[in-house]
Formats: C-alpha cells, sequence, structure tokens
C-alpha cells in the first residue's frame, strides 16, 4: 500500500451505484487532518445514483461507467484513474464485479465495505439471511477486493446484535451506522495511523 507522506494525500477514487452514504461518510472523513486521504474522483455505474449529489455538493469530479460491455468500460475507466494518479480505490454500496485484470492493476489499493460479519455471508440480501438463520450477531466489514466476491483480507468489523423483534430494514439502519464510523477507522488502520 502507498505511504501517506507528508501533507501529501492518497488520491482516492470512490465507486458507488445507490445513496451514496458511505461517499458522504468518507468525503467528511477526507476533509480532516488526520485522513490520510483526499477523494479526487467519484465513479458509479448508474446516472441515477442519489449518492452523486455529493459530487456537486463537494465539487468533486464524477464519471459514469455503465460496464456493459464490461472489458471496454474497465479499460476506459483504468486509463481514467491512471491519468489523475489515483492510488486507493474505495468501493462503497457499488454492485458491479470488478474483473481479475482490473483488480491487478490496482492490487492491494481497493477497498470495500460489507453489510456481514465475513467471511458470513458474502453477497447480497445478508440482513434477511442473518434473520432466516437466528444469528445472535451481525455486521459489517472492510476488505481488501480479491478476485473472488467479498473474499479479500479483512481489514476490520464491528458488530451489532440483533434483537427479537429486528427486521432486515432496521438490521440494515443499524448497520449502517456502524458502516460509516468503520470505514474511516479501517482506512486509518491501514497507514499506520
Ligand atoms: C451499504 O450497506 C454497503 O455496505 C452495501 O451497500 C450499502 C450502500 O449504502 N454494500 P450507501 O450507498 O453507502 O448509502
Amino acid at each position: 500500500m502507498a505511504e501517506s507522506t507528508g501533507n501529501k494525500k492518497i488520491k482516492t477514487a470512490v465507486f458507488i451505484s445507490g445513496t451514496g452514504s458511505n461517499l458522504n461518510n468518507l468525503i467528511q472523513f477526507s476533509k480532516k487532518k488526520k485522513s490520510p486521504i483526499f477523494i479526487n474522483l467519484i465513479i458509479s455505474n448508474n446516472p441515477k445514483s442519489k449518492g452523486l449529489k455529493f459530487a456537486k455538493k463537494f465539487n468533486i469530479e464524477k464519471k459514469i461507467f455503465y460496464f456493459k460491455r464490461k472489458t471496454f468500460d474497465e479499460k476506459k475507466l483504468l486509463k481514467v484513474l491512471k491519468d489523475r494518479k489515483i492510488n486507493l480505490i474505495c468501493l462503497a454500496g457499488f454492485m458491479r464485479i470488478l474483473s481479475k485484470n482490473f483488480i491487478k492493476n490496482f492490487k492491494g489499493k481497493i477497498l470495500n465495505i460489507h453489510p456481514s460479519l465475513l467471511p458470513k455471508y458474502k453477497g447480497l440480501n445478508t440482513h434477511k439471511r442473518v434473520l432466516k438463520n437466528k444469528e445472535k450477531y451481525t455486521g459489517c466489514t472492510v476488505h481488501f477486493v480479491s478476485p473472488k466476491l467479498d473474499s479479500g483480507k479483512i481489514i476490520m468489523q464491528r458488530k451489532i446484535k440483533i434483537k427479537n423483534q429486528d427486521t432486515s430494514e432496521k438490521i440494515a439502519k443499524r448497520v449502517l451506522i456502524q458502516e460509516h464510523k468503520l470505514y474511516p477507522k479501517a482506512i486509518l488502520k491501514l497507514f499506520n495511523l
């Protein structure tokens, strides 16, 4: 992983598909003095992502890549990232799977946040599955992205307790609060800060 030296912050791109609450949270974090990252670019596969409003609000460059022609789009995206000297990619609710080749180009520099205590509940609909299996706890994980879905090395996790009357919506809300605490902490840990 690149070093965060002096006052030169790590050029970071955040990839989103939806609401972008994690993006907003990372932007707030990036503005803090102690933060090693600067968010230079927002990527979305969906022009309707609500999170894109934060690009305008905080004057951050944004780009849409549909990933319909995956190899073609990834090639264009890689050029955009290299041109801007992006050195860290934070996936934040990004609903596309990146190819092995793409990941190889940013080895050890792509992070993801996942709403479960990995390695449990990889993939989608985590909270529904957690409830169905009558788990006592769930949570969220920040991990490195590897070619195998939600399987890269774990950086940090946060846990919540499942309550009797819980629904997947209620769990999602409580997990999201923890996600917002976790992502900045995991980034600090990554840079030994
Ligand atoms: C989060 O729960 C994240 O863990 C999952 O998708 C959700 C995105 O939320 N991968 P937001 O777009 O950051 O609000």
